[in-house]
């Protein structure tokens, strides 16, 4: 009883415990430390109040009472909002939803400033109030890139501005905005913290309190992102979790095309991808993706293979290019662009295991045309026919598509979507298919389109080894 008395009276009556938070990822600690242990970012640490700890003398506060609600009842669309670039409203959804908040990622120069300035410009054209934010370009700057993307005369309202609560304030004056653009989320400041601009603290702080003025004003926001060298939204991850919509904008510096794919969305699938197309005067939109990756083909040489793939709900058509070369080194070289290299392996396996094609002597590289990233494991089968094409130094009959997941037993499976693979192709000129087996019901289309189905990937070798001229044996035999 003694003991107990005394514990009693040693604890305070409230005390307040502190605890040290990592702001990229979220994980409490008890001590201050320079590296967090959770996501290995260092100095992300920061001290924050901890929960109160009640003490016995304290009564807990009564909570205010709330009505709670049947799941059944009215359902309420989300209205949405045209951005007038369809590409672009194919990946948010089908439009802006009043009142959220999409982060829009890229690499520097990808052209995020220029398809937010022709979104603003849309809508202002269509008569809503639009405001372009810069934080990183002067007014002039932005006006210019304007005038080069002939929206020169469109009623954008501007300001180079970077203090939130002032943005905040003047875009509370007036008619809401339906849309916001805040260009960059890292240039924001406020002062209810102290840390410098584009600290992860402030990022986090300014995107909340523009979240917070969207959900009120019902207006639209975008925050443009930076991307740090690994492809990561810089600032803390947590924005991305604060925000209904998180859209990346993807491509490569040397081509032409630009893809816009949700990573994240509340109000949407993330499947869909938006395709454009960088010119002299803006993005434009690529209604019909297919001929685009197409149009650089080579067909008709050894190494080259069109894959019917589908993105979101779009069948696509793209290019799959292969060059395998006997190599010079020890270990020999396996690159690819534009697909996963784990599945070049697993491809690669299965060809030596079960096809009897021997690549251990020979570098491979693989590359998807047009700066195209294949997703979906339905792009095996074309992968594998390029593959065997170069090596047997075969070309594949012009006019086919290849699709069809391969499992590591060398079984050739089935995938989602045939009969829209084989449609996209027939309407783009081909004129035959190397399918999965189980597409059946397929097998004769109208207009002449072939469908040639494989079980297995040792037939689609034999198929190719056929047509070659020197055939693989004579290749990979020494
Ligand atoms: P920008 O939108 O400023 O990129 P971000 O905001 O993502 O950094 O785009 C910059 C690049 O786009 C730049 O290299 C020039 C090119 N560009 C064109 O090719 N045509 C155009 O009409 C515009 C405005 C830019
Ligand atoms: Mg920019």
């Amino acid at each position: 009883m003694r003991t107990f008395r005394a514990i009693h009276t040693a604890i305070p009556m409230s005390r307040r415990t502190l605890t040290f938070v990592c702001q990229n990822c979220g994980a409490a600690f008890s001590r201050w430390q320079g590296k967090c242990e959770a996501c290995g970012e260092w100095n992300t640490l920061s001290e924050e109040g901890g929960e109160r700890v009640a003490g016995p003398g304290r009564k807990p506060a009564k909570g205010r009472l709330f009505a709670l609600e049947a799941l059944a009842g009215e359902a309420q669309n989300a209205p949405r909002l045209s951005s007038g670039i369809s590409e672009l409203d194919r990946v948010t959804g089908g439009g802006f939803v009043r009142g959220s908040v999409l982060l829009v990622g890229g690499d520097p120069g990808i052209g995020k400033s220029t398809l937010l300035m022709q979104a603003t410009a849309a809508l202002a054209r269509a008569g809503h109030r639009s405001v372009y934010i810069s934080g990183e370009e002067a007014v002039a700057q932005v006006r210019l890139r304007a005038e080069r993307l002939g929206l020169g005369d469109a009623a954008v309202e501007l300001a180079a501005e970077t203090a939130v609560a002032d943005i905040i304030a003047t875009l509370s004056e007036g008619k809401t905005p339906r849309l916001i653009v805040i260009d960059s989320i890292q240039t924001m400041w406020t002062d209810t913290v102290d840390s410098a601009p584009g600290t992860v603290t402030q990022v986090r702080a300014s995107a909340q309190a523009l979240i917070r003025f969207a959900k009120r004003s019902g207006a639209t926001i975008i925050l443009v992102g930076h991307v740090t060298k690994d492809g990561q939204i810089a600032g803390p991850r947590v924005v991305e979790h604060m925000v209904d919509a998180v859209l990346s904008f993807e491509g490569e510096g040397s081509h032409q095309f630009r893809i816009l794919r949700a990573a994240k969305n509340r109000f949407g699938p993330t499947d869909e991808i938006g395709v454009f197309e960088m010119t002299g005067s803006g993005l434009l939109e690529v209604a019909n993706p297919s001929e685009l990756f197409l149009s650089e083909r080579d067909l008709g040489r050894p190494g080259t293979a069109v894959f019917a793939g589908i993105e979101g709900t779009r069948p696509l058509l793209v290019e799959i290019q292969a060059l395998v070369a006997p190599t010079s080194l020890g270990t020999p070289r396996r690159a690819v662009v534009g697909w996963d290299p784990s599945r070049l392996s697993m491809v690669l396996a299965v060809l030596e295991t079960h096809c009897g094609v021997r690549l251990a002597a020979h570098d491979v590289y693989l590359n998807v045309a047009g700066g195209m990233r294949i997703q979906e494991p339905a792009g095996d089968v074309a992968a594998a026919a390029a593959l065997v094409s170069s090596l047997a130094n075969a070309p594949l009959p012009a006019g086919a598509v290849y699709f069809g997941e391969v499992s590591l037993s060398g079984a050739v499976r089935p995938v989602a979507q045939g009969a829209a693979r084989l449609k996209e192709a027939a309407k783009l000129g081909f004129s035959r298919a190397i399918a999965p087996e189980a597409g059946r019901g397929e097998t004769i289309e109208p207009g002449g389109f072939r469908v040639a189905e494989i079980a297995s990937l040792a037939n689609l070798v034999a198929d190719i080894a056929a047509l070659g001229r020197a055939g693989i044996a004579a290749k990979t035999d020494g």
